[in-house]
């Protein structure tokens, strides 16, 4: 059921694509901690306590990547089989070796997908995460689709994205750091193509109202969203109906 797949455009090595993350999966979490002064963890635990009860006993995680989210959730709930995907085997590799190391190996599984064509049959998990990824899927409105297909009655999707953050009056500061200093800091690791990318996709992400609609258009019952540190990020929240 979970076979691996692999898009066109994770062929071509696009920007955001599974190859672009391939070239960075080694130095991916260090510099998650250092670009986000450590927020991304914090960010995480907030979308894992969001799965709330009855605690869901199949998570789906997309766009997995090194496997943080599906680890966490794997640690947090005893019960829960975890399903991490990811087009990008090298992140995934990443990903195996973390949850072998931390003895989650049996309960959590990594397969090779693109969020746009999941390998799974219609109402299989109780609940879907996915956090930093949707900003890569070109086609939003489909992966969002697929998330809900695969959704049972009353399952529950969270998305955590980077956003641009406005109106507050730390925004600004914010807006500095993507933009001059997170390419500067990619470069020194040599990956500057990749981290000018990011500062790229988080501002062409669309404002949280609008991909708000989008989850509700997908058929989802109930969205609404948080925004975390003064916006910079936010935290979707999108239940399947009965
Ligand atoms: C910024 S990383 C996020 C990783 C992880 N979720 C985390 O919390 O750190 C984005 C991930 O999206 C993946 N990705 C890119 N295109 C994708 C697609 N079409 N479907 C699913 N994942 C995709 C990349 O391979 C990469 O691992």
């Amino acid at each position: 059921m979970w076979g691996a797949m692999q898009s066109d455009r994770t062929a071509r090595g696009a920007d955001g694509s599974g190859s672009m993350f391939d070239r960075i999966a080694v130095r991916y979490d260090l510099m998650n901690r250092v670009l986000s002064l450590g927020s991304d963890v914090r960010w995480r635990h907030r979308m894992v306590a969001a799965l709330g009860s009855p605690a869901p006993r199949s998570v789906l995680d997309l766009a997995t990547g090194t496997g943080d989210v599906a680890c966490l959730v794997a640690r947090r709930l005893a019960r829960a089989e975890v399903v991490g995907l990811d087009p990008s085997e090298g992140m995934l590799a990443v990903a195996r070796q973390k949850a072998r190391v931390r003895g989650l190996g049996d309960r959590v599984h990594f397969v090779g997908g693109d969020a746009e064509a999941l390998p799974f049959e219609s109402a299989s998990f109780d609940a879907v995460t996915m956090a930093f990824g949707i900003r890569n899927v070109p086609d939003r409105r489909r992966a969002v689709g697929e998330m809900r297909r695969v959704l049972r009655p009353r399952g529950r999707a969270l998305v955590l994205e980077l956003c641009e953050p406005q109106g507050h009056l730390l925004s600004p500061l914010v807006r500095l750091w993507n933009r001059q200093v997170m390419p500067r800091l990619g470069a020194l690791v040599g990956a500057a193509d990749a981290y000018a990318y990011l500062d790229r996709s988080i501002r062409a992400f669309p404002p949280a109202a609008v991909f708000a609609a989008t989850l509700r258009d997908a058929g989802f019952a109930a969205v609404r969203f948080e925004r975390l540190s003064f916006g910079a990020a936010a935290l979707f929240v999108a239940d399947a109906p009965a």
